[in-house]
């Protein structure tokens, strides 16, 4: 099999001769300007005093978590990572997000960007992650670190008026994300729990994170005393549209209790978009949906829709913990994958120093009542072949393996394909449920 598209052949040498000396931790006093203007390069800020607090606000409540491409002592390129856990099936692992990838206009192509993330993927392995997510500007780029793309998820532009939810109103409450945080967090962590769930960071990042885009007003309720769910919006102008950024709830009536409060806005406002949950389907909420998606058809700001995309990418970091967390098989079997992670090139010059390469090599995958991965040296016989790319679409149950054998993606027999699938086919669509 090929080695994955794009990655640069480096001599290996080159790790232990070059130092990666101008990649480094990101100091708080020393780059946030140089990261300001990097983001103000790339589209993200808007050289608002506001919002530059924000911003600072939100590298500052990362605790350290981020590296720097520094070109004459300069920031040029900035990569941040977050801890955190993420639901698969049943059980909860330990989860690091990948996030803030942007290099400045002058430091494109120097692969600064390449080597950042892929250390950042280094140190969230040290880190004890099993898995590692992000949030992609497209496909492809992150591909290249052996990140693979997730599921689809729906995100809907409903008018509030038009909606017909199953829920009594009542008045919300209004909270903030100074004095409220630590609850906002905490019922953010408790939320009705899907597969590919995450939770990320703690509470300062939470606030951070959720005031960094806009200005967000948020609404909710209290149950016996403690905020149990709430929707935190940026609104704009009179009439919208308002985008929901962020919600929680811990059961699907408090979630319909959200939604009901989102029809009381249509006295005002004309379009809201949020992203659907996964447990439900908002289209039976709304009266006469055909109508409304036609007569709105071709509006600049009013189209109401559904649309789809696959926003997230993951990729395994520690592959035994990972088929540790599959369910039980009733027949045990074993597959001999060589997998190819095609993220170690990246480390190369990186500055990195651990001891961490990627997945990158021959494993026994043994299913059985519990599950093992152990490297094992080449020369037996190969089951499956594929990359660390696409063996987390199946195990995460993105793509069946059945699917990943006709793209290509997998080779192995049909038997193999259809045993691996037994583990997977029975688990939801995966929803983060999280922006990071
Ligand atoms: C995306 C970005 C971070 C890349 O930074 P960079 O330091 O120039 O990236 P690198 O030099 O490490 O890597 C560039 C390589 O990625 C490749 N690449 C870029 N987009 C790609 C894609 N969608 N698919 C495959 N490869 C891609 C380039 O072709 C280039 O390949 P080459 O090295 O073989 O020439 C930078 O363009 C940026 O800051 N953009 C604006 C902000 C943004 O979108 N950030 C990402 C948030 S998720």
């Amino acid at each position: 099999m090929p080695l994955w598209n794009g990655v640069p052949t480096i001599d290996q040498m080159d790790r232990q001769t070059i130092p990666g000396s101008n990649l480094v931790p990101f100091d708080f006093d020393r780059d946030m300007e140089s990261v300001l203007r990097t983001w103000s390069e790339a589209g993200w800020w808007d050289d608002e005093d506001a919002q530059k607090e924000k911003i600072s606000d939100f590298f500052m409540a990362n605790d350290g978590r981020t590296v720097v491409g520094l070109i004459d002592g300069s920031a040029e390129c900035v990569v941040h990572r977050t801890l955190g856990t993420v639901r698969y099936d049943q059980q909860l692992l330990s989860l690091g997000c990948v996030s803030a990838v942007t290099t400045s206009r002058i430091a494109r192509r120097r692969r600064l960007a390449s080597r950042l993330t892929a250390r950042t993927v280094a140190h969230l392995a040290d880190e004890g992650c099993a898995v590692a997510m992000l949030g992609m500007f497209d496909q492809g780029f992150y591909d290249r670190f052996g990140f693979g793309t997730g599921a689809y998820e729906n995100h809907a532009w409903i008018y509030p008026g038009a909606l017909a939810v199953p829920a009594p109103y009542q008045a919300p409450q209004r909270f903030d994300l100074d004095s409220d945080s630590e609850e906002l967090h905490e019922a953010m962590a408790s939320r009705l729990s899907v597969h590919g769930g995450v939770v990320v960071g703690g509470e300062r990042l939470t606030a951070a994170g959720m005031r960094v885009d806009d200005d967000v007003s948020i609404y909710g309720y209290r149950t016996d005393g403690q905020i149990s769910h709430f929707l935190a919006v940026v609104t704009t102008g009179e009439h919208g549209p308002d985008r929901i950024t962020q919600w929680a709830y811990q059961t699907p009536e408090q979630c319909l209790e959200l939604l009901r409060l989102v029809q009381e806005w249509g006295d005002q406002v004309d379009v809201v978009r949020l992203t659907e949950p996964v447990w439900l389907q908002l289209q039976d909420f709304i009266v006469d949906p055909g109508a409304q998606l036609r007569r709105t058809k071709g509006s600049q700001t009013g189209a109401l829709r559904i649309e789809a995309d696959a926003w997230w990418q993951a990729r395994i970091v520690d592959l035994a913990a990972c088929v540790e967390a599959m369910g039980p098989v009733d027949e045990p079997f074993s597959v001999v994958v060589r997998i190819e992670d095609p993220v170690e090139p990246h480390l190369v010059n990186s500055g990195y120093d651990g001891d961490w390469n990627g997945l990158d090599g021959t494993w026994r995958l043994s299913f059985g009542a519990t599950h093992t991965a152990e490297r094992i040296s080449d020369g037996e016989p190969i089951d499956l072949e594929t990359t660390i790319n696409a063996l987390t679409r199946w195990w995460l149950g993105v793509l069946p393996a059945s699917t990943l054998v006709a793209m290509g993606a997998f080779e192995c027999t049909a038997d193999t394909a259809d045993r691996m699938d037994t583990l997977t086919s029975h688990l939801p669509k995966p929803q983060p449920g999280w922006d990071f």
